[in-house]
C-alpha cells in the first residue's frame, strides 16, 4: 500500500499523522510512505529522520494525496484539501463530521472511505484515540496553572508545592476522568493539596485506591463545588458528559467568591466549558481575568506541546494504521470491530449513526456495504 502523510494546514496545527518510527515499521512491512516536506518540522521531526526511516519526501501536498492509497492525517481536511478526494481513497484522521455538513457531503460525493479517530472504540468501550490528548491536556493544565499563579502572570504569587514552613497551594479538580486524574498526578507530584470532585462515586473509590488516600475526593454537588472553589488557588475544569455541552458547575457567583489572583484552567472548554465565566481562548491570547481570577481556556491545549502530543497520538493510532495497511481496508473493516466503528463515510454513505442524525441524513450499516 502507498501511505501518504501531508503537512497539516489547519490553523495552529503542528502535529503530524505518522512519526519516523511508524514509517520504518511500514517500510519494513513492504509498504511505501510518501511524506510532504516539513510535515513533521513543527513537531521537531525533521525530513532527514523520515528519509532515514525509509520515507520518500515530496514537495507538494497534491503529490502526497494523489499517490496515496491511504492518507493519514491529524485534523479534518480543510476546504483547500477537498480537491484531492477521490473514489476509494482511505482517509484516516480526526474528522469531527457532525458540525461539518460540507465536508461530509464532499466525502460522500467523492466516495472517500473516511475513518475517524474519534469514533474508534476499543473492547473496553473507551475511545482510545481521544485518551492520549486528554492525558496531555490534563498534565499540562497543572503546569499552565502553576505558571499563571506567578505574580508576573497575574496570579496570587503562590508556589504550588509551598516550602518547609509555608503550606502548599490548594488545587481543586472537577471531573475525575482522564484529564482530571492526570491533572491530579502532576499536582500531587508538585506538592499541592489536591481535591478531586466527581458525580461517579465508583470513580472516586478508584481514585482513593490509586492515590492511596493522598487525594481528597468529594461527591459533586453545588455545595461541595462552591466550598472547594472558595478555598482553591487553582481550579481545573475537567468534566465531560459525552455528546453534550459541559454543565456550568462553577457559577459566576462562585468565581466572585474565589481568592484574588486564583487561577482557573477550564480544560472542558472544547465542550463549552464547565465554568460560567469561561470563554474559548487561543494559544496566542490564552488568558483573561474576571473578578480578579485568571482564566485560561485554550480549546486545543495539546498543540502547545506538539512533539509530545504527536508521539502520544501516533502511539495510539499506529496499530490501526499498520492493520489497515497489512490487511487492506475491506478485510480490516470486516475483521476488526474497532476499525468498523471508526468508519464514518463509505461508498457514498454515512455509516456512523450520530453523524447521520446530526445532519438529518440516513445512516447505513457499514457491514451491509462490505
Ligand atoms: N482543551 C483541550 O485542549 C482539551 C484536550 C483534551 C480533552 N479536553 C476535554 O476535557 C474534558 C474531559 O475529558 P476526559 O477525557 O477527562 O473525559 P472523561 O470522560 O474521562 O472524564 C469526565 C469526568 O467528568 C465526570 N462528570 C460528569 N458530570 C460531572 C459533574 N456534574 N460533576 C463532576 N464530575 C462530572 C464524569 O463522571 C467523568 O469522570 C472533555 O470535555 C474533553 O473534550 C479538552
Amino acid at each position: 500500500m502507498i501511505i501518504g502523510v501531508p503537512k497539516e494546514v489547519k490553523d495552529h496545527e503542528s502535529r503530524v499523522g505518522i512519526v519516523p518510527s511508524g514509517v520504518k515499521a511500514l517500510a519494513d512491512a513492504g509498504h511505501k510512505v510518501v511524506v510532504e516536506t516539513n510535515a513533521g518540522a513543527l513537531s521537531s521531526m525533521p525530513d532527514e529522520d523520515y528519509k532515514a526511516a525509509g520515507a520518500q519526501i515530496v514537495g507538494s501536498a497534491g503529490e502526497v494525496w494523489n499517490r496515496a492509497d491511504m492518507v493519514v492525517k491529524v485534523k479534518e481536511p480543510v476546504e483547500k484539501e477537498y480537491q484531492y478526494f477521490r473514489e476509494g481513497l482511505v482517509l484516516f484522521t480526526y474528522l469531527h463530521l457532525a458540525p461539518l455538513p460540507e465536508l461530509t457531503e464532499t466525502l460522500l460525493k467523492k466516495k472517500v472511505t473516511g475513518i475517524a479517530y474519534e469514533t474508534i472504540r476499543d473492547r473496553n468501550n473507551t475511545l482510545p484515540l481521544l485518551t492520549p490528548m486528554s492525558e496531555v491536556a490534563g498534565r499540562m493544565s497543572v503546569q499552565v496553572g502553576a505558571s499563571y499563579l506567578e505574580k508576573e502572570r497575574g496570579g496570587r504569587g503562590v508556589l504550588l508545592g509551598g516550602v518547609p514552613g509555608v503550606p502548599p497551594a490548594q488545587v481543586t479538580i472537577i471531573g475525575a476522568g482522564i484529564v482530571g486524574t492526570n491533572a491530579a498526578k502532576i499536582a500531587l507530584g508538585m506538592g499541592a493539596i489536591v481535591t478531586l470532585i466527581d458525580l461517579n462515586l465508583n470513580r472516586l473509590r478508584e481514585i482513593d485506591d490509586i492515590f492511596n488516600g493522598r487525594v481528597y475526593t468529594l461527591a459533586s454537588n453545588y455545595y461541595s463545588i462552591s466550598k472547594s472553589c472558595a478555598h482553591a488557588d487553582l481550579v481545573i475544569g475537567a468534566v465531560l458528559i459525552p455528546g453534550a455541552a459541559a454543565p456550568k458547575l462553577v457559577t459566576r457567583q462562585m468565581v466572585s467568591k474565589m481568592k484574588q489572583g486564583a487561577v482557573i484552567v477550564d480544560v472542558a472548554i472544547d465542550q463549552g466549558g464547565c465554568i460560567e465565566t469561561a470563554h474559548p481562548t487561543t494559544h496566542s491570547d490564552p488568558a483573561y481575568t474576571v473578578d480578579g481570577v485568571v482564566h485560561y481556556c485554550v480549546t486545543n491545549m495539546p498543540a502547545a506541546v506538539p512533539h509530545t502530543s504527536t508521539l502520544a497520538l501516533t502511539n495510539a493510532t499506529f496499530p490501526y494504521v499498520i492493520k489497515l495497511a497489512q490487511m487492506g481496508p475491506t478485510v480490516a473493516m470486516k475483521s476488526d470491530n474497532s476499525i468498523r466503528e471508526g468508519v464514518n463515510t463509505f461508498k457514498g454513505y454515512v455509516t456512523y449513526p450520530a453523524v447521520a442524525e446530526s445532519q438529518n441524513r440516513q445512516a447505513t450499516d457499514v457491514a451491509s456495504l462490505l
